[in-house]
């Protein structure tokens, strides 16, 4: 279902690892969202960043130990088990997921995770070759059987001075994994395919044409469905996006290239996605030639010609194996009157052989966080979204394909 705006109970687990100093953003990011977060310390892990800190940033005394009668502490263990929606250890270090796997209660924080119902996310910070040793796997794969999440580690160069897997995700990642486990998995098992952002079509090695389009539409359909469960490919055209790491982005240039990396998809009638958005601003035409060196300026005025692009959209309607997969999803940029624009993407419903055309217009769309748009679908079905932020609009379409 829909983001909810209700708050979000976290307890944040902090332990001994050089990026335990992260936890203070990670918690500041879910303050500022509005998650209520409680934070549970070990020993190792107030060696590299206070209480205090912790403190100030949630706003919210923190648990230290059992043996506390301040307080500043007086929430026990138990009750905080029962009172968290989520329990998030970022960072774990390879001590804490081995103690997590034997099932120890020798501090709070392991004595929250043993007794608490809410579901449990783990961001492992430590050495790489702690990380790969294959106890500290075994270890990471007998919590995945229990059903504990993991945000995988990033590679880099590490505190210790190595370079390669170890790294903590960063605080924005682990955040959106957050959001995933707090979420309804309604898009579970389902994979989406989802097209943004512009396409461009070289004139010259250093001229080409595109549009305003800024992808975020699609990212934002990207983020929503991922966090209701999904497992999302991104294909876009040159904009800088930011997606959780799970998502898996292909970039691309042209409108041709944007068609191979949508068509490969289709390949294997097994892996084909379930769901397709194409969100794309996908140009129309191209340049008949591409120039192999840059075009001089002359006396003459130069006259380019264009030729018309594949269009994806409709060929995927064409080749639609069956009735329902995969969903097929369009939008429509109109800059007229509401009625042209509902008049279009009725059009493009039937023409491209879509289940739901978005509506939506350039000057409301295009480079924006917010947008309006309307959904028309095959059943008859058409309803206006009143302009909101695009996080929502998705979300609002994927309630919508879920009943198509
Ligand atoms: O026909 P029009 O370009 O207005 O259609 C818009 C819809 O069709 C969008 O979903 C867009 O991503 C898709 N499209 C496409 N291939 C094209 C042009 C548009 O898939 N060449």
């Amino acid at each position: 279902m829909s983001e909810s705006m209700e708050r979000r109970r976290i307890v944040l687990g902090v332990t001994g690892s050089i990026a335990a100093y992260k936890a203070a953003e990670l918690a500041r990011i879910l303050v500022s969202r509005g998650y209520e977060v409680r934070v549970v310390m070990t020993q190792s892990g107030m060696e590299f960043i206070t209480p205090t800190t912790m403190q100030a940033v949630t706003g919210q005394p923190v648990v230290t130990d059992f043996w506390d009668k301040s307080e500043a502490s007086g929430i026990g263990h138990i009750q905080l088990a029962d009172w968290a929606e989520a329990l998030v250890i970022a960072p774990a270090t390879a001590d804490v997921i081995a103690k997590l796997a034997m099932g120890f209660a020798e501090s709070p924080l392991l004595a929250v995770a043993l007794a608490t119902k809410a579901p449990i996310l783990v961001a492992p910070a430590m050495n790489m070759n702690m990380y790969s040793n294959p106890k500290t796997q075994e270890n990471i794969e007998e919590l995945r059987k229990r059903g504990v999440r993991f945000v995988d580690p990033e590679e880099g160069e590490l505190a210790c001075g190595w370079n390669g897997t170890g790294r903590l995700a960063d605080p924005e990642e682990i955040f959106f994994h957050v959001r995933r486990i707090l979420s309804p998995q309604d898009f579970a098992g389902k994979r989406v395919l989802i097209t943004t952002g512009p396409t461009r079509e070289a004139l010259d090695p250093v001229r080409f044409i595109t549009n305003r389009s800024s992808g975020k539409m699609g990212v934002a359909l990207a983020r929503e469905a991922f966090r209701r469960g999904a497992e999302v490919t991104l294909v876009h055209g040159p904009v800088h996006i930011k997606v959780p790491g799970p998502v898996k982005r292909e970039e691309v240039t042209s409108t041709a290239e944007m068609r191979k990396a949508v068509m490969d998809h289709m390949e294997s009638k097994s892996e084909m996605p379930d769901v397709v958005i194409m969100a794309a601003a996908v140009a129309d035409y191209r340049p008949a030639e591409v120039a192999d060196l840059k075009m001089k300026k002359s006396d003459k005025t130069p006259t380019i010609k264009l030729v018309e692009n594949p269009d994806i959209l409709h060929e995927l309607g064409k080749s639609k194996v069956d009735e329902k997969k995969p969903i097929l999803v369009g939008f429509a940029v109109e800059t007229g009157e509401i009625e042209d624009l509902l008049n279009e993407a009725r059009t493009k419903l039937k023409n491209k052989n879509a289940d739901m055309i978005v509506g939506n217009f350039a000057n409301e769309a295009f480079d924006l966080d917010t947008n309006r748009v309307w959904l028309v679908d095959k059943h008859g079905r058409q309803e206006e979204v009143a302009t909101t932020y695009k996080s929502r609009v998705a979300n609002k379409i994927l309630d919508t394909i879920l009943t198509l």
